[in-house]
């Protein structure tokens, strides 16, 4: 297969599609959420996940402010919330009582979880760094809150029950059809 080769690279991002989270801040007794496409987990002991914040979202202020978050993994039956969280700004208006968003504060951290969510991590920033116009937070988590209805015995998720939301760039998402195992040729398990 011949590739296109592209150097011009405005929208590089688009390729691939990448889970449509819902990261959620709290600061002086207010609430934000935000979609967040550009987020991984970069550390396992200790538990650190990544996400990738403009400056111009009302949510990298929050952040800044509370050095608290949540990232919120959530199903296809959530795209319209998804849609409409990254619709607006927080800026502008109070995304909570507008858009009917159910939550609860978190265990740990006073951002919310959403009911919605099938699993949430709940973080404390322990680093802030600009790469070209984003900025990394970096999140220890210091709880998980998960469905067990949406989870196999494994842990991983069950996708007879839940469709996971991926982003495919604009206003487009799409999902997983199922499982496949492609075992690895190795003694144990080690990641
Ligand atoms: C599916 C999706 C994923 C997004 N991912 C990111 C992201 O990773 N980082 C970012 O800064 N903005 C991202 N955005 C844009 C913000 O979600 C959007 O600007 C949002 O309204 C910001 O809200 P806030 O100003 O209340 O923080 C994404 C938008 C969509 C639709």
């Amino acid at each position: 297969m011949t590739k296109i080769v592209q150097t011009e690279l405005e929208s590089y991002y688009y390729h691939y599609p990448a889970g449509a989270t819902i990261v959620t801040t709290h600061s002086n007794g207010r609430d934000n959420a935000m979609a967040v496409a550009w987020h991984t987990a970069i550390s396992r002991d200790t538990p650190i996940y990544l996400v990738s914040i403009s400056p111009k979202r009302f949510t990298h202020k929050l952040l800044v402010e509370s050095g608290e978050f949540t990232v919120n993994f959530m199903s296809m039956d959530s795209g319209p919330l998804v849609g409409q969280i990254a619709g607006c700004s927080g800026a502008d208006i109070d995304k909570f009582a507008e858009l009917g968003i159910k939550s609860q504060p978190g265990s740990q951290v006073k951002a919310a979880v959403l009911d919605g969510a099938q699993a949430a991590y709940e973080c404390k920033v322990v680093g802030q760094h600009t790469y070209g116009d984003h900025d990394a937070f970096l999140g220890e988590i210091v709880a998980v809150q998960w469905e067990p209805s949406a989870f196999s015995s494994d842990a991983s998720l069950d996708l007879d029950a839940v469709k996971p939301i991926l982003y495919l760039g604009e206003d487009y998402y799409t999902s997983t059809t199922g499982t496949v195992e492609h075992k690895r040729d190795l003694p144990a398990r080690t990641v």
